[in-house]
């Protein structure tokens, strides 16, 4: 893919690779012997979610539920639409829930109180990237890879209208930059 000027790199392909193998040696440990069901949020997730589950050498399953909050634009509508649900039934599993980027919470938050009302034995969140000084909802992130500055990021599955989830690095966008659908 030909890179377009105003992405600048924030985090390289090593880097990734560095923070995707700590993480998956930190729940492989937890998690030999429970079978864990790894829950993917779409679409951002998918490319972490594939690495990461290639580095867990345990038993587990993976299952996906869709998550919509920012539209076409940079900044989160703040009202999370669940678009598509998981098939698995995960009452009394031990669920890990996959994130690329948890930035106001409010998507973990919803998607984490969604699948608590459904009973799983346990329940813990994993996130590539975080943006803490843009929280507007608590959440503990059991699992955490980096924190980054606000700053718009994309590659490595993270999108702007939809572009550059197929980026291998990740980018940050300057700020006046504004996301155009081809
Ligand atoms: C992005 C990202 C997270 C969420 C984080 O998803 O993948 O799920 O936003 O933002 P928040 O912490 O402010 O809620 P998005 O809603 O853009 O959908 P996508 O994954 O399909 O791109």
């Amino acid at each position: 893919m030909e890179k377009e000027t105003g992405l600048n790199l924030l985090i390289s392909r090593e880097e990734i690779d560095n923070i995707v193998m700590s993480l998956a040696v930190r729940i492989e440990k937890d998690y030999h012997d429970k079978n864990p069901l790894v829950i993917c949020i779409l679409k951002g997730s998918f490319v972490f979610t594939s690495d990461l589950v290639r580095h867990l050498g345990i038993n587990l399953e993976v299952e996906f539920i869709r998550t919509s909050s920012y539209g076409l634009g940079t900044q989160s509508c703040g009202q999370v639409k669940l678009v598509s649900d998981t098939v698995t039934d995960i009452r009394d599993r031990h669920v890990i829930i996959i994130e690329d980027i948890i930035d106001t919470g409010i998507t973990t938050s919803f998607v984490f109180d969604y699948l608590k009302g459904r009973n799983p034995a346990s329940l813990r969140i994993c996130s590539l990237l975080s943006k803490p000084s843009r929280r507007k909802v608590n959440i503990t992130i059991d699992y955490p890879g980096l924190d980054i500055p606000d700053k718009f990021v994309v590659g490595y599955g993270l999108d702007c209208a939809e572009k550059y989830r197929n980026l291998p690095e990740i980018y940050f966008i300057e700020e006046e930059e504004t996301c155009q659908q081809d």
